[in-house]
């Protein structure tokens, strides 16, 4: 039996990060120069149960059965085992590699989930659909990131941009120009769950003063997507500056976020935001083509680790649902 294979992108929020939680809507976009991968190789002389796992990113090198049960692929497998309703999986190995930055607000872990459930379950015979894909990771991801809106494993799984409310179905957004924009990871690690966590304390506190920039930020959020749809997309760069104003409101910035986006700004980004859920991780700039190379090199000078290109294109074509 040939291996099977199957891949997932990385992902980036443009705007209404941390707002989403609360019910307003946001969008995001897949990052496709990252990617999960994940590929399973049959083990026909294996015992039942007997599934090897090798991830060097994470320099793993293991049996299923000796993971935590906390583990998150340990995790990922009893949800997929309960979900197909399995008494056992028969033995393969399992090779997952990936170029998503780790808890670098690129949805790193729902992409390795999104991947392995595409291969996994192709493997065993049973191919689950996007909807069963995306709700599987979302499971996943609530038992350790506690409130996840959705939105990660929404855009990953279907890889579109998309128009995203929680608990209602999504929308897919079809920009009318294209959008480069460039994404610079600031080097600093950061986990979602903490900071959310805090912006979840500071909302108890003060809830008036944080319902008003949830529902400013909703409100940037359906102005960009009007732009992005119908135009002037020159608008844009403004919407996604304002939106990082109201997320340094909210606490989630810090001062090499601001570096990053006080950077791009200067050398000439139409607009520029963290991405995710902040503290660390990545910024984001909207660039003309024109300024594409003063603005990274801008991002470079003030710190950026790495650096990523992606685009918005015109029209997306549908793919199964
Ligand atoms: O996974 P991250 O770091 O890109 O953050 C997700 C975005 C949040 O709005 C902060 C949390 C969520 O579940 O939507």
């Amino acid at each position: 039996m040939p291996a099977i294979s199957a891949q997932a992108p990385g992902k980036t929020i443009l705007c209404g990060e941390h707002a989403v939680v609360y019910g307003q809507p946001a969008i995001a976009i897949p990052v496709t120069q990252v990617q999960a991968r994940a590929v399973v190789t049959a083990n026909p002389r294996g015992a039942a149960n007997q599934i090897h796992i090798i991830a060097p990113d994470i320099q793993l090198d293991d049996y299923l059965e000796n993971l935590a049960e906390s583990h998150p692929i340990k995790r990922l497998f009893t949800s997929l085992r309960h979900s197909l309703n399995l008494s056992h999986f028969p033995a393969f190995d399992l090779r997952i590699t990936s170029t998503i930055p780790i808890a670098g607000g690129m949805g790193s872990g729902a992409a390795v989930s999104v991947a392995v459930l595409r291969a996994v379950s192709q493997f065993l015979g049973h191919p689950m659909n996007n909807e069963q894909i995306s709700s599987l990771t979302f499971e996943v991801e609530k038992s350790y990131h506690g409130t996840p809106s959705g939105i990660d494993n929404t855009v990953i799984t279907y890889a579109r941009p998309i128009f995203f409310i929680r608990g209602q179905p999504f929308e897919t957004l079809h920009a009318i120009h294209p959008l480069t924009f460039l994404i610079a990871d600031s080097g600093v690690r950061s986990e979602t769950a903490t900071v959310v966590g805090d912006v979840r304390q500071a909302w108890k506190k003060n809830p008036e003063h944080y319902e008003a920039l949830f529902h400013a930020i909703g409100t940037l959020t359906v102005q960009v997507r009007r732009r992005l749809e119908r135009g002037p997309t020159e608008e844009i760069g403004g919407f996604l500056t304002a939106n990082h104003q109201l997320l340094q409101e909210l606490g989630v910035s810090s001062p090499e976020l601001d570096r990053l986006v006080n950077a791009a700004l200067a050398a000439g980004a139409q607009g520029a935001k963290l991405t995710g859920a902040g503290r660390g991780g990545n910024i984001l700039a909207l660039v003309g083509e024109d300024k594409m190379a003063s603005v990274s090199q801008a991002l470079r000078d003030a710190g950026a680790v790495n650096l990523y290109q992606t685009n918005l294109m015109p029209s997306h074509d549908e793919v199964e649902k």
